[in-house]
């Protein structure tokens, strides 16, 4: 499954429709650990005195946060034709899952998400690193792009390199849940319910 070829099969439809399970802390609350990111903050970056002072550099008329040169990479789905976002996304969410996982439309149902197979066919994407999806954004077009960024374990710098990179945002399902979380969950509500006496 190509990536450019799911933007054209399947809509965005914004965080909100992640949180509803991807919030829960049995789930291990991706979306609390993605606000502490950096790319939570994406849109609210292109407001600050150094992007402004950026803009001008290269030539930009106008405010950071509404130049597509800008916005390109520091909100979702910027290029995506509007046919393919079933909801308006909110700029202020700035680069949020559905940058790196693919657009939620399909996937997000919870009987296709507790099949990997199920939901790689209705979307999701494996942002993994063989798979250049940090690359859309982490290259020489950022104006910020450091070539030294990364050392690398040969001693050489690279201006970008998806393990340490991926490593710190990492938010993973916790590894005695991953693959049970419907199972558990499920056990979880009949607890809770069991405690309030029905
Ligand atoms: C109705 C609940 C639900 C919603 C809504 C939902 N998910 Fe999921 N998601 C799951 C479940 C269940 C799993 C599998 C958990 C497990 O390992 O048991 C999962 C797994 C995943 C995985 C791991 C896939 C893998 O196989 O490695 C990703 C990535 C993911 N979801 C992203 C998203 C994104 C992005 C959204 C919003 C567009 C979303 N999910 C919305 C329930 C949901
Ligand atoms: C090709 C994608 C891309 C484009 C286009 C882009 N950015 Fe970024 N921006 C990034 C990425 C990725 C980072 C984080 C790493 C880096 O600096 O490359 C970043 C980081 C930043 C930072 C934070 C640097 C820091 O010190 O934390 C600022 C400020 C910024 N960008 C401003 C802008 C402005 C202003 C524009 C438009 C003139 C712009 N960016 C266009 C991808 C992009
Ligand atoms: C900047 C890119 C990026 C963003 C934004 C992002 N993720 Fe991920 N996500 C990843 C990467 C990379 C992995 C690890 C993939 C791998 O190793 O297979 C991952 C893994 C996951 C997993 C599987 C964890 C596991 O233990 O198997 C889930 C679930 C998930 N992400 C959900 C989300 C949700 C929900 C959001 C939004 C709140 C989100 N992600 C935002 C890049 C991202
Ligand atoms: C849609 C564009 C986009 C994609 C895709 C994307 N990022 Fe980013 N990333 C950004 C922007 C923009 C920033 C800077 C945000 C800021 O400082 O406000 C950033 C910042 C970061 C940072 C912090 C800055 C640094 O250099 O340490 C890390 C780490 C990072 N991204 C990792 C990843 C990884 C890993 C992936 C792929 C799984 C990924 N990103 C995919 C746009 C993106």
């Amino acid at each position: 499954m190509g990536d450019a070829l799911a933007e054209l099969e399947h809509d965005y439809v914004g965080i909100a429709r992640c949180k509803s399970c991807h919030g829960k802390a049995l789930m291990g609350d991706q979306v609390a650990v993605w606000k502490q990111g950096p790319h939570h903050d994406a849109f609210t970056t292109l407001k600050s005195e150094e992007s402004q002072a950026i803009a001008l550099r290269d030539g930009i008329k106008g405010p950071a946060q509404e130049a597509p040169e800008c916005l390109a990479c520091h909100v979702t789905a910027f290029h995506v034709n509007p046919d393919r976002i079933s909801r308006p996304l909110k700029a202020s969410d700035g680069v949020q899952c559905e940058s790196c996982h693919g657009p939620g439309r399909s996937y997000r149902k919870k009987s296709i998400m507790a099949d990997t197979k199920k939901a790689r066919a209705n979307g999701l994407w494996d942002p993994s690193a063989a798979s250049g999806i940090c690359e859309r954004c982490h290259n020489s077009l950022s104006p910020t792009y450091d070539p030294a960024r990364f050392t690398l374990k040969d001693g050489t710098q690279a201006g970008f390199d998806y393990d340490q990179a991926a490593s710190y945002i990492t938010h993973p399902i916790p590894p005695d849940v991953k693959g049970r979380y419907i199972e558990l969950d499920k056990a979880r509500k009949k607890r809770e319910k069991q405690a309030r006496g029905q």
